[in-house]
């Protein structure tokens, strides 16, 4: 499958474009298999959204990904070496944020970025800073982390993955907590290092999120993987449209009048939901027009990924195992 992105990318791994690559990647738990047999492929320039409901098994899989635990069996190949052999070359090219971030609560934001980069072997205080106005936590950078928000200390995290400017980022559920506008914030500074040219692997069970922000999808269910897409081909149209007229009832008295309009309904919100004659809404207009009833807008409707999740993994809302 190719990559959206690869005219611009400049292999240098080794492996062409292909920056993560799991081979027959499987955790057991015990009895449980946490992580199924996955095979997955991320190229350069991706922004990678690892989609699945709660105990899909993402959490275990970006750790042996990132090398924190051993897989039961299969392989991780990430920036074209072995990570279970290679992680000391690895590690240092890649930022990570699993979970919640480890911070220390009595020290300040920025401090907290300082006592990193000495682990790391010293980053200039100018690096420190930059990360901080990138991740939008300058302004607080002095203020001790104990009184930072949820979202204040995720995107903390998300500068502490930033700091030894890695060519791969990492990142276990990056919106997790984070409210709308924490959410937009983060997704224009994914897509704003992606376009730096790093390569992004977020997980994530925020399915509108992903659709907006990935360029390919990889969907993961009971640990196995259910598709791997681009997020257009997964959804699809639902061959409804959506209306806005202004006698809606009479209007859709009418359309029910009509063989085509199985299922039309209104919804709460005074929208008359409608397949078409032939499917065409060219021919939907001309009909409501001829009935007396001139339609404000006429909208197709898309699946949206939530619903297409929902058809490709089979599960109830909030069905976990
Ligand atoms: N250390 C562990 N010991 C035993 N079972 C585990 C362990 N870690 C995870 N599991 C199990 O593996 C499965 C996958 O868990 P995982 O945390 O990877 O899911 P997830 O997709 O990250 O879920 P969430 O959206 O809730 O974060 C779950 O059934 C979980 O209970
Ligand atoms: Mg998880």
């Amino acid at each position: 499958m190719a990559s959206p992105l690869t005219t611009t990318a400049q292999p240098a791994t080794g492996t062409g474009d292909v920056i993560l690559r799991t081979r027959g990647l499987t955790k057991q738990y015990g009895k449980r298999l946490a992580v199924n047999n996955l095979n997955l492929e991320v190229y350069r320039g991706d922004i990678f959204g690892f989609l699945g409901p709660n105990g899909a098994g993402k959490t275990t899989t970006i750790r042996m990904v990132l090398g924190l635990i051993a897989p039961t069996s299969g392989s991780v190949e990430l920036l074209g070496q072995d990570i279970a052999t290679h992680s000391a070359q690895i590690l240092p090219r890649v930022g990570a944020l699993v979970e919640t971030p480890a911070l220390y609560l009595y020290m300040t934001g920025r401090d907290n970025l300082r006592a990193l980069s000495q682990s790391l072997g010293g980053v200039d205080d100018a690096r420190i800073e930059r990360v901080l106005v990138q991740v939008g936590l300058a302004a607080r950078q002095k203020d001790r982390v104990r009184t930072y928000s949820l979202g204040m200390k995720q995107r903390l995290g998300v500068a502490m993955a930033l700091m030894n400017d890695p060519d791969v980022l990492v990142l276990d559920e990056p919106a997790n907590g984070l409210d709308p506008a924490g959410i937009v914030e983060m997704r224009e500074l994914l897509r704003s290092l992606a376009a730096q040219g790093k390569t992004i692997v977020i997980s994530s069970h925020v399915l509108g999120e992903v659709q907006q922000l990935c360029s390919r999808v990889g969907i993961i269910n009971l640990g196995q993987l259910v598709t791997e897409a681009r997020p257009d081909d997964l959804t699809r149209g639902t061959g409804m449209f959506m209306v806005y007229v202004e006698d809606a009832p009479a209007a859709l008295a009418a359309l029910q009048r009509e063989s085509w309009s199985l299922g039309a309904r209104l919804d709460p919100n005074g929208a008359i939901f409608t397949p078409a004659p032939d499917g065409r809404g060219r021919n939907l207009n001309k009909f409501l027009v001829d009935a007396g009833y001139i339609p404000d807008s006429i909208i197709y409707q898309n699946e949206t990924l939530e619903q297409a999740f929902l058809r490709l993994t089979n599960a109830a809302p909030g069905g976990a195992r």
